[in-house]
């Protein structure tokens, strides 16, 4: 969940390594700290709270500049957030320092042996232990200890390590948690958790999978495995657009990704939908469609918003393909019992591609003999490697916690991955697919039109901001939506939210309602079987003095007269309705959580990427 970042070269490696962790902090961000080799040894300093707070703590190092450098955002699984626990972690000697992402599941037991042979401990992490381990390995090669360590843990790691008596070293190591090192010529690397915070400096990238170590020394980078073979890589190079990751003028991250969206649905889009021919093609698929289309079952694994962008997978292929099919929590599935089907479709849905539940199910399948697409966002992340095959969501780096223009793209993606079942069942007329690709290709132009009332859902945040809990209700492909909504004020604004199918209400949540109870309703597509159900429960809520915000389609009167406010939308298929529906939704939690003072792009307890259990 953290962020890494090491630094070994001829430049300065502090100001880069500061830097990096500027843009790593949306990872997470209870502490941060760095350690440099300066004048024959390695200095250190750390802090709890956020990098601009170790800038100032770095000016008081011997010299303002280092050839070696690790440096660590922390967002603590082990130990409360605090100077002690912040990395980088280091052994008794104070020679040998790390920084690690991830949870060492048997620390305590390692601790306890550690303790016995006679190491100090000084902090409460799980980490602290892989560093005096290496120091028990440690016979003047930093290599062969951490390659002696890493067999004695179990858990995840990414690993970053340096020890006083070799300072023309760095030595990285993965499992289960990412770790990349950015090349930028011989001799000059960096590597970090992210390649978000390299892509300034170099775009040419090598991934490290799991069990591998690299060493990186003014000699050039050298990569081995578990059985200490060298592995061959290249450097694969990285298109990211750096202006993609800053915040372009908008005051968050989050608010720029809303803004975002009409594009990067479009390039969710682009090369995969001929509304001309009424085709639609999925390259990454391909070779797979025929499996999926004659699977007896599908099953969509993700957490939080990806699940919900999953739900939806589950109504599209049901509806659409008349294909079972599930969403579940991976973190639920990963433990279950539930058998593996080789004839089973299983889908991941992932904006990181590191979420470790989501990893740990994708693992669960193959080795039982399954088949697992990925749906992601990071390119080269783990869960889109290991995938048996996959498309990427092209939505760019989303740097906002709150996940936002990822959901539309994943919704898109699904979409189209739904139509191309279709077609390859041959299911619909010529004329019903070109007419679903028409509504298809007019999303980003109507999220646009969505957009241009962010004005109006900003006045009514500030009169309505002080509510301490919320209902969100939604029917079929909008009861995603509700949990979407739901989940998004949750995250930012700290309010206590809730969403439901909307018929579920009488069933409890409807004793709830009294004035300080509003409710947030999707209705759109009047013509829908559902619609007319959804404006009885409206009716219901009123009738209890509840209050009503719907969204609604344009030139929708009898929801016009019926709830407190609406927010109007243009109308679309109701498959893809959701794609539009949660636009206000994202809109209105973001301007709830500015008018209560939260920080939008760092809400408290959560981190972006969940990669520990
Ligand atoms: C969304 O706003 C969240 N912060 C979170 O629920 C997220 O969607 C979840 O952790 C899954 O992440 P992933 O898509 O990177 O796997
Ligand atoms: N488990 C480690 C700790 O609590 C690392 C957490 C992280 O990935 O930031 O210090």
């Amino acid at each position: 969940m953290c962020g890494i970042i090491g630094y070994l070269g001829p430049g300065d490696g502090i100001s880069l390594s500061l830097r990096g962790l500027e843009r790593l902090e949306y990872r997470g961000y209870d502490s941060a700290g760095l350690a440099a080799w300066q004048k024959g040894k390695i200095v250190c300093q750390k802090t709890k709270g956020q990098v601009k707070i170790l800038r100032q703590k770095i000016l008081s190092l011997p010299e303002s500049k280092s050839h070696l450098v690790i440096a660590h955002n922390r967002w603590a699984t082990h130990g409360e957030p605090s100077k002690i626990n912040a990395h980088p972690q280091s052994d008794c000697s104070r020679k040998i320092f790390l920084v690690h992402n991830g949870v060492i599941e048997n620390y305590q037991s390692l601790k306890k042996w550690l303790k016995e042979r006679g190491h100090s401990f000084f902090s409460q992490t799980d980490t602290e232990v892989i560093a005096h381990l290496i120091e028990e390995n440690y016979q003047g090669n930093l290599l062969e200890a951490v390659q002696k360590t890493l067999p004695l843990l179990s858990g995840a790691y990414g690993l970053a390590v340096i020890s006083e008596s070799e300072p023309e070293r760095l030595v990285v190591a993965k499992k289960g948690s990412p770790l990349v090192i950015g090349v930028c010529q011989k001799g000059e690397y960096i590597v970090a958790s992210d390649p978000v915070a390299i892509i300034e400096h170099t775009r040419k990238i090598i991934y490290l999978d799991d069990e591998e170590i690299g060493v990186l020394s003014p000699q050039g980078v050298r990569i081995t495995n578990s059985s200490n073979s060298l592995v061959k890589k290249e450097a694969q190079s990285v298109e990211w657009d750096l202006a993609k990751i800053e915040k372009e003028g908008f005051p968050h991250f989050m608010l720029k990704e809303i803004f975002k969206q009409p594009e990067t649905i479009k390039n969710a889009l682009r090369g995969r939908v001929n509304k001309k021919q009424g085709k639609v093609k999925l390259g990454g698929l391909k070779d797979w469609l025929s499996f999926i289309a004659n699977c007896p079952r599908a099953v969509f694994l993700a957490c939080g918003t990806s699940w919900h962008a999953g739900l939806i997978g589950k109504y599209y292929f049901e509806n659409l393909v008349g294909l079972p099919a599930n969403a579940e929590y991976a973190s639920e599935f990963r433990y279950s019992q539930q058998p593996i089907d080789p004839q089973v479709a299983y889908f991941v849905i992932s904006q990181s591609g590191e979420t470790a539940d989501t990893l740990a199910s994708l693992r669960k399948i193959k080795k039982h003999g399954g088949h697992v697409f990925g749906l992601i966002n990071v390119v080269g992340s783990t869960i889109a490697r290991e995938a048996d095959a996959g498309v990427y969501i092209h939505a760019g780096p989303e740097i906002g916690v709150a996940s936002t223009k990822a959901f539309t793209s994943q919704v898109t993606l699904l979409s189209i991955l739904a139509l191309s079942l279709v077609q390859e069942k041959k299911l619909w007329p010529l004329s019903e697919m070109k007419k679903s690709l028409i509504a298809l290709e007019q999303i980003p132009q109507q999220v646009e039109e969505v957009l241009k009332n962010a004005k109006r859902i900003k006045s009514l945040a500030k009169k309505y901001y002080q509510f301490q809990n919320a209902l969100y209700l939604g029917r079929e492909y909008n009861f995603p939506v509700a949990l979407e909504g739901a989940l998004k004020l949750k995250e930012i604004s700290y309010i206590h939210a809730e969403g439901y199918p909307a018929a579920e209400i009488k069933h409890g949540p409807i004793a709830l309602i009294d004035q300080n109870m509003p409710t947030f309703v999707v209705a759109t597509n009047p013509d829908d079987l559902v619609y007319q159900k959804v404006i009885t429960n409206i009716e219901e809520i009123k009738a209890r003095g509840g209050n009503i915000l719907a969204v609604a389609n344009s030139g929708d009167k009898v929801i016009e007269n019926l709830a407190n406010q609406v927010i109007l939308v243009p109308q679309t298929l109701d498959f893809l309705s959701p794609i539009i529906n949660i636009i206000p939704w994202q809109l209105w939690s973001y301007y709830v959580a500015v008018q209560r003072g939260c920080d939008v792009d760092k809400p408290r307890n959560l981190a972006k990427s969940v990669t520990v259990e």
